[in-house]
């Protein structure tokens, strides 16, 4: 298949930028993803999707937590794509100096955002390279007025040393993916704290 031919309908389907934001163990993580869509037409009982790739630190700390966070950006912090999304909380403390709030699912809750969803995750299915978190927001807030960041317009912001170090950063992230995508595991989720051989989990807290 020619990916051209789809690509305008694909890059609709991503959503504005969001810092998952996760605890574990005493140490708080935080990474960028654009892989969340809504889940529920309950309006008392919202929902949402998060795929996480499974050779982020976050992945390991969402599926041992059993909860994330999702604190979407305002346009003006372009900044945050590069601290967060560029570098894994493995070499370094993201949320370091960042202002933040532990939210009433454990996972820290940043002060300067669009607006935020606390989540607790409910489900789980395995995707090979990545694993789709079905999670129920137990809390948020929405404060900024305006529209959130999305990554065809902070792109375009991006310096170009940012962009060569993505370029090369999702290159090596496409051939893990093409490499793990069909071995999924069709076991039905756990939450890991009750049964943790189950499911694939990250080496570090697995
Ligand atoms: C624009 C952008 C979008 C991204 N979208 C996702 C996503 O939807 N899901 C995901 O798991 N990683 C996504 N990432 C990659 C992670 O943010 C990145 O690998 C991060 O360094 C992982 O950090 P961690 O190892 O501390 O968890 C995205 C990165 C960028 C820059």
């Amino acid at each position: 298949m020619d990916y051209s031919e789809i690509a305008p309908i694909m890059r609709t389907l991503w959503s504005p930028l969001a810092a998952v934001t996760s605890h574990w163990q005493g140490k708080d993580n935080v990474q960028i993803a654009v892989a969340i869509s809504a889940a529920s037409i309950v309006p008392d009982r919202p929902r949402v999707v998060v795929q996480l790739y499974k050779t982020n630190l976050s992945h390991s700390m969402v599926l041992s937590s059993g909860a994330l966070a999702l604190n979407f950006l305002k346009p003006d912090q372009t900044n945050l794509i590069g601290d967060f999304g560029l570098i894994s909380g493995r070499d370094q403390d993201k949320l370091n100096g960042v202002a933040k709030t532990k939210g009433a699912s454990g996972s820290p809750v940043l002060d300067e955002c669009f607006g935020y969803l606390d989540c607790k995750v409910i489900n789980a299915m395995d995707a090979g390279d990545m694993t789709c978190f079905l999670a129920e927001v137990i809390k948020g807030e929405a404060l900024a007025d305006g529209k959130p960041l999305w990554w065809q317009d902070a792109r375009r912001q991006l310096p170009s040393e940012w962009l060569e170090r993505w370029e090369i950063k999702q290159s090596s992230e496409v051939a893990a993916s093409r490499a793990t995508m069909d071995q999924v595991t069709l076991e039905s989720w756990q939450p890991v704290l009750i049964n943790r051989s189950s499911f694939h989990s990250g080496k570090e807290l697995g």
